[in-house]
């Protein structure tokens, strides 16, 4: 992404903020997994939308109108024998020169900078209780600034919540994000046709997994998740990662799987059988996931709302369990006692973008939010018969299937990002079969 895009964001968030407001954003800080291993450094999404910067111990600050300079980054220095063990660093020269930044301080520096900036602004735009450490210290240099009153010092009036703001500009992707998800998008459907092409009986739900991290490794991606490979019952598991079981000749294999380019995230299932052909009680439930999922991917378009594709896979599903049997009733009185909850429990979709679970309100005010060109959401329905399901025929119990797509809405409709992995039956058969 180029660092006009970055300069772009700022500006428009400084816009908003107005004259007299200062927005501080920390980056992530490092994890440890254990002892002297740390977790691969991501950095916070808030942050990498206005800065591109992917080092830890970064701070950024924006104050509109700043006579000296309005975006200020605070990072690490160059450090020869540091950069030997961890790796380079852009230093305060490179966050200006590379960056966009109008001046960089080492972060080092920040007690002593920091409170000085917080004092000439009276609102500050900051996001509470994500990094709490980050928290403290703020608090830390706001109380300074208090201590000092009788000394003239002046403390900011007002404490506004900046993800409000900048979560509404996240949910509308920019042509830049949109390119940049149909690559995380195309390169996570092209793993799933690769799994496909790959399954065979006997094989382990990890060497299907190991089919995907290569995938993405070899596109300079990686998950965007752990990703979920649930052969059989384990299907039914919702966030089954453990991903460690055999594969039979007569299941199916649930695949939840996506990945990430430049922090956006690609979000695909994909239900297929292991020996290449479904069952007939596995295509009859495939089936109506599939009618669900087309009738909610029907209904993205502008100017609908945000729960129109799930009350339309709501109505598939309860429709299709009546059909088959396992649920009975009227279908209005089903929809409305939620009988289809047992086998469909989770909502069909959410926003994508640098989040899986993309940021933005579902609602404005109590109103279900609209539909609008530019966002990203997943449809993803799903059926779970759990191996134990009560009252319900045998023949059913055990299977799992879900089918998710990544949609953009269009100005005329929408556009499914994911749709060069198939999700028609034949075709899926077909790629397994064609191995
Ligand atoms: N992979 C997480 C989800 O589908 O929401
Ligand atoms: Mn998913
Ligand atoms: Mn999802």
């Amino acid at each position: 992404m180029s660092p006009r895009e970055f300069e772009r964001r700022r500006k428009q968030i400084m816009r908003m903020m107005g004259k007299g407001g200062i927005a501080i954003l920390p980056a992530a800080p490092v994890r440890k997994r254990n002892r002297d291993s740390e977790y691969a450094y991501r950095q916070d999404s808030d942050f990498l939308y206005l800065t591109g910067f992917e080092e830890p111990e970064s701070v950024a600050v924006l104050i509109p109108g700043r006579e000296h300079g309005e975006y200020i980054v605070f990072c690490r220095e160059r450090d020869p024998v540091r950069e030997t063990w961890d790796g380079r660093r852009a230093g305060t020269e490179g966050a200006v020169s590379d960056f966009g930044a109008d001046d960089a301080f080492p972060v080092s520096d920040i007690d002593d900078i920091l409170p000085g900036l917080l004092e000439r602004c009276e609102r500050v735009y900051y996001t509470m209780g994500v990094h709490p450490e980050f928290d403290t210290r703020l608090m830390g240099w706001v109380n300074e600034l208090r201590a000092q009153a009788g000394k003239g010092c002046h403390t900011p009036q007002e404490f506004v919540a900046l993800d409000h703001m900048l979560h509404d500009m996240r949910l509308y992707k920019s042509r830049a994000e949109i390119s940049t998800m149909r690559r995380a998008a195309k390169i996570a459907a092209n793993a799933h046709c690769r799994a496909m092409r790959t399954v065979r009986p006997g094989m382990k739900e990890f060497e299907i997994e190991a089919e995907f991290l290569h995938e993405f490794r070899r596109h300079g991606s990686q998950p965007s998740y752990n990703p979920i490979v649930g052969g059989g019952a384990n299907a039914c598991i919702l966030h089954y990662t453990e991903n460690n079981a055999e594969l039979g000749a007569g299941d199916l294999l649930l695949i939840d799987a996506g990945c990430e380019i430049d922090g956006y995230a690609s979000d695909i299932t994909r239900t297929f059988p292991v020996s290449g052909r479904f069952s007939a009680a596995q295509r009859a439930v495939y089936e109506v996931v599939l009618a669900a999922q087309k009738a909610a991917i029907d209904k993205v378009k502008p100017g609908n709302h945000w729960n129109e594709p799930h009350d339309a896979a709501v109505r598939a599903i309860t429709r299709g369990l009546v059909k088959l049997g396992i649920l009975k009733g009227r279908l209005p009185t089903l929809i409305k006692e939620e009988a289809y909850k047992p086998f469909f429990m989770h909502r069909t979709g959410h926003w994508l973008g640098l989040d899986v679970h993309d940021v933005g309100d579902y609602k404005v005010g109590e109103e279900w939010r609209e539909l609008e060109p530019g966002m990203v959401l997943t449809v993803e329905p799903g059926i779970y018969i759990a191996p134990d399901a009560k009252g319900v025929a045998a023949k059913w119990r055990g299977i799992g299937v879900r089918i998710e797509d990544d949609v953009l809405v269009t100005r005329d409709g929408c556009d499914v990002l994911s749709r060069s992995v198939p999700t028609d039956p034949e075709a899926i058969e077909e790629l397994i079969q064609a191995a």
